[in-house]
C-alpha cells in the first residue's frame, strides 16, 4: 500500500516537473511584438480612422509564435511631447515604432533614440525629407502621393464644371473659387494646392482665385474662414477646393448656418473619403472627394511592422528604394460612393497622451 502511495506521489511529482519544464520553453518561443504608435493630433479625423484600422490589422497578424500589442499616443500637436512619448514607448519595451510626426522636418530626436536602441521606425502620413529617411536602414515610410490626390481632385472638378454650366453662375466664362488649405508646410497641403489648380488649368478651365485660407485640416477653423468669405463675397463663390474632407465639411457647415440659398451655393470638393466625407458625397452635399486609402495604408504598415520585427517577409512587401510604400488614391463621386467603406473603423483608438 505504502509503495503504491509513494509511486503515485512520484508520478505526480514527475508530471509537475515536466509541466514546469514545458511552460517556460513555450513562453520562450513566443515572440512579443510591441508596437508604439504616435499621431500628431488625436482629434484628426483621417488619422483616427486610419489608426483604428491599423490596430485591428496588427492584432490580426498575431499567431501561435508571435503575440502583438499596440499602444497609441496622441501628441497634442507638440513635437516635444511626441519625443517624450517615444521615449516612454522605448522604456515600456516597444520594439517597433510607428510615427506620424508633428513636425515633419524634425525627426532627428526620434531617429537618434530608435537607432540607439536598434528599434525600427515606420513614419506615416506626414512625409519626412528623403535625406532624413536615409539616415539609417531601419527607417521606413508609408503614405500616399500628394500629387495624385491633387490631380484627381482637379479632374473631378473639371468634369463637373464641363458637365454643368450652372456652376459658372455669373456666366463670365471663369470659375470664381476659394481654396481651403491644410497646415502650412505639410506635403499634402502644399502639393494638393499646387496640383489641383494646375490640373484645372490644363483641363482648359479658366479660374479666378477669390481667396486662399489656411484652416489646418480642421472643420471648425474652416467653418470660421468660410463664414468670413461668405460675408465678403456673398454669392460670388462658385467653387470651394479643400485640401481635405473635414475642411470641406466645415465650409458646408458655414453655408448651412448662413442665409445663402441653395442655388447661390458653390460646388465643394474634398479629399480623404472619411466616414463623414463619404456620407456627404452620398447626400449630394459634397460634389466629390478623393479616397485616401486608410485601409491599404493601415494594412501595409501592419505587415511592415511585423516584417521589420521578425526580419521575415520584407521582400514580399516590394518597398520602393527599400524604404517607401505608397498606396494609390481613388476618385469618389455620387455614382461610385457606395463602393467605399463608409465606416470609421470604430475610430475609438483608446489613446494615451504623451
Ligand atoms: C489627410 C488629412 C489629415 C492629414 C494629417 C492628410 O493626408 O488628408 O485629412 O488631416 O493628412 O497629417
Ligand atoms: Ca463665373
Amino acid at each position: 500500500m505504502m509503495k503504491k502511495v509513494l509511486a503515485a506521489v512520484l508520478v505526480t511529482m514527475m508530471a509537475a516537473t515536466l509541466l514546469c519544464a514545458c511552460s517556460p520553453q513555450k513562453n520562450a518561443r513566443l515572440a512579443r511584438l510591441k508596437i508604439g504608435v504616435t499621431i500628431y493630433d488625436e482629434s484628426d479625423t483621417f488619422l483616427s480612422e486610419m489608426v483604428a484600422c491599423f490596430k485591428e490589422d496588427a492584432e490580426m497578424l498575431a499567431d501561435e509564435n508571435t503575440s502583438v500589442s499596440v499602444t497609441v499616443r496622441g501628441a497634442e500637436d507638440s513635437q516635444r511631447m511626441q519625443n517624450d512619448g517615444v521615449e516612454s514607448f522605448i522604456d515600456e519595451g516597444c520594439n517597433v515604432l510607428c510615427v506620424n510626426l508633428v513636425d515633419r522636418t524634425a525627426p532627428s530626436a526620434i531617429i537618434d533614440m530608435a537607432k540607439e536602441h536598434n528599434i525600427p521606425v515606420i513614419f506615416f502620413n506626414r512625409e519626412l525629407v528623403a535625406e532624413d529617411l536615409m539616415q539609417w536602414d531601419r527607417l521606413y515610410y508609408v503614405g500616399a502621393r500628394a500629387k495624385q490626390s491633387g490631380k484627381m481632385q482637379g479632374e473631378l472638378a473639371a468634369d463637373a464644371i464641363k458637365k454643368d454650366s450652372r456652376i459658372d453662375r455669373n456666366n463670365d466664362g471663369k470659375i470664381q473659387y476659394v481654396l481651403l488649405s491644410g497646415e502650412p508646410g505639410h506635403q499634402d497641403a502644399i502639393i494638393r494646392t499646387e496640383t489641383v489648380v494646375s490640373t484645372l488649368e490644363e483641363q482648359g478651365i479658366r479660374l479666378e482665385r477669390l481667396s486662399f485660407q489656411v484652416a489646418n485640416w480642421n472643420r471648425a477653423q474652416a467653418q470660421n474662414r468660410m463664414n468670413q468669405m461668405i460675408q465678403q463675397y456673398r454669392s460670388d463663390i462658385e467653387l470651394v477646393l479643400s485640401n481635405n474632407d473635414d475642411m470641406a465639411l466645415g465650409a458646408i457647415d458655414a453655408y448651412d448656418k448662413s442665409n445663402v440659398t441653395e442655388t447661390d451655393r458653390p460646388c465643394v470638393f474634398g479629399i480623404d473619403g472619411t466616414a463623414v466625407g463619404l456620407e456627404a458625397v452620398k447626400e449630394g452635399k459634397l460634389a466629390g472627394t478623393v479616397y485616401n486609402d486608410k485601409e491599404g495604408q493601415a494594412l501595409s504598415m501592419a505587415r511592415l511592422a511585423l516584417a521589420a520585427f521578425s526580419g521575415k517577409g520584407m521582400a514580399q512587401l516590394d518597398l520602393e528604394d527599400g524604404k517607401y510604400i505608397y498606396l494609390p488614391y481613388y476618385k469618389v463621386t455620387a455614382e461610385n460612393v457606395s463602393q467605399f467603406p463608409m465606416t470609421d473603423g470604430n475610430a475609438d483608438i483608446s489613446l494615451q497622451t504623451g
